[in-house]
């Protein structure tokens, strides 16, 4: 087993934001949603946070946010969008230990999310390849979820080819490349509209996730459900 970190946002890092608030995701509409899910006042643990957009939804809701992400140029965006008040840790999700549990661990879009097939099952995806790093991920983000806590992951479309229109002249383009047993490759294209350049472009190895293998660690490590949020934004765990 290779302790290599895969799957880091270096290369894209610089043009996120301009995706996301492009309209990738709506993390107002995502933040109304969680408003409904999360406790008030409760203490929430971001994996995956990447450059801080949904934790700063988090934070104007009132919750007190803690972020975690394994590339370090994401984090230095989270940092400068959050300021000094939001702890952010560097870390992998395979093997992390803040020596504390969470009210509510959130993934948005993060190390792993739920997806919606088209015959309107929801499965899971995610940023690890490997299913044994899966496994031990899970365990990890179960210590740090508190007693009646929960687990909650975005859902989203599964992945599919495509390209969009984004702010500042740049179009997105993304290309899928199936491989063996759920794993597949994806291109982040970003291209300058005017001269055709080349802005950002990263190739990420992400998977599918075997349902019954996600939810049975899960239910082992004492998280049950999942439930479906009313508006199919989010899936959420509970520990009794
Ligand atoms: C699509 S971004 C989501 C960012 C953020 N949650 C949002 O909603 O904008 C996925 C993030 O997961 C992080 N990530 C992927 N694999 C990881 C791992 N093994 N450990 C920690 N973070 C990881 C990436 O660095 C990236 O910032």
């Amino acid at each position: 087993m290779s302790n290599v970190p895969v799957n880091q946002y270096d290369a894209m890092a610089k043009c996120y934001n301009l995706l996301m608030l492009g309209g990738y995701y709506d993390y107002r509409a995502q933040a109304q949603t969680l408003a409904t899910l999360v406790p008030a006042g409760a203490e929430v643990l971001e994996i995956g946070a990447g450059t801080g957009l949904m934790l700063r939804e988090l934070v104007a809701l009132g919750y007190r946010v803690t972020g975690l992400d394994h590339t370090p140029t994401m984090l230095d965006q989270a940092r400068d969008l959050l300021g000094p008040d939001v702890p952010l840790v560097e870390a992998d999700v395979t093997a992390f230990d803040l020596g504390r549990a969470f009210d509510v661990v959130l993934s948005n879009g993060g190390v792993w999310y739920g997806v919606w097939w088209e015959d309107g099952r929801h499965g899971y995806c995610g940023h690890l390849p490997d299913p044994d790093a899966v496994d031990r991920s899970l365990a990890c983000v179960a210590r740090h979820i508190a007693p009646r806590g929960r687990l909650i992951l975005s859902l989203q479309d599964a992945h599919r080819d495509k390209s969009m229109p984004l702010p500042e002249d740049v179009t997105y383009t993304q290309r899928i490349h199936d491989m063996d047993n759920g794993v597949f490759d994806k291109e982040y294209i970003f291209t300058r509209n005017s001269d055709h350049a080349q802005l950002c472009y990263e190739r990420l190895t992400l998977a599918y996730i075997d349902t019954g293998r996600f939810e049975g660690c899960l239910g082992a490590a004492g998280l049950t459900g999942p439930r479906v949020s009313e508006d199919k934004r989010y899936l959420v765990f509970e520990r009794a």
